[in-house]
């Protein structure tokens, strides 16, 4: 285990069956289906490429992904979303598709809850979301996840893609992070 790693979570084999069984919930709800699957970068990019190996051949899953950081440059910002940047990011049109969003975690859930608005501007046919984790203590928007693998306690969590300032995306388990690594820092490093 990483030395700034506190405990881990979830481990390799419990994330990869997890992972598994959600990708045959979606694979039985779009059999037949074409679905666009957006990973939200940076965080979604190892969970989304999990996922779409986890769905069965008889769903036509093409992907894309688009960057939402709360912060810079970024199509997604204080509460609004470009949606001309999102579809430039995507590559496609939004309109009749069936989509579904890959987030590693939903937190406050301002980010999603934003990204989804945006979406369903654009008529799409239908718009799930699919999450890693859920930490339903920090929710301040009202979105719940349609597909979610895991919940979280109200602790920093790193590793399978979640990050704390870029480090830890790479450990392949989920862990909760040392609290003396982030303590005073939490509010400003989304
Ligand atoms: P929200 O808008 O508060 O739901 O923020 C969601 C985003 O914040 C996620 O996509 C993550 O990038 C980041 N985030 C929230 N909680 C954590 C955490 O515990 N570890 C790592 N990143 C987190
Ligand atoms: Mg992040």
């Amino acid at each position: 285990m990483h030395e700034d790693v506190e405990r881990i979570l979830y481990s390799e084999e419990e994330i990869r069956a997890k992972v598994a069984l959600t990708g045959k919930a979606i694979s039985a709800d779009y059999k037949g289906k074409d679905i666009l699957l957006v990973g939200v970068l940076k965080g979604a990019v190892v969970f989304t490429s999990d996922l779409m190996r986890a769905l069965d051949n008889d769903v036509n899953c093409e992907i894309g992904f688009i960057t939402a950081r709360s912060y810079g440059k970024s199509a997604v910002s204080g509460g609004k979303v470009d949606m001309d940047d999102i579809k430039r990011q995507l590559g496609c049109e939004i309109k009749g598709r069936h989509i579904i969003i890959a987030e590693d975690i939903l937190d406050s859930g301002l980010t999603l809850d934003t990204i989804k608005k945006g979406f369903l501007k654009e008529s799409p046919a239908s718009l799930k979301i699919c999450v890693l984790l859920d930490k339903k203590a920090a929710r301040k928007a009202d979105i719940t996840p349609d597909y979610k693998c895991f919940d979280v306690e109200n602790e920093f969590i790193v590793g399978y893609g979640l990050d704390y300032a870029e480090r830890y995306r790479c450990l392949p388990y989920i862990g909760v992070l040392k609290k003396e690594l982030y303590e005073n820092a939490i509010n400003t490093i989304k």
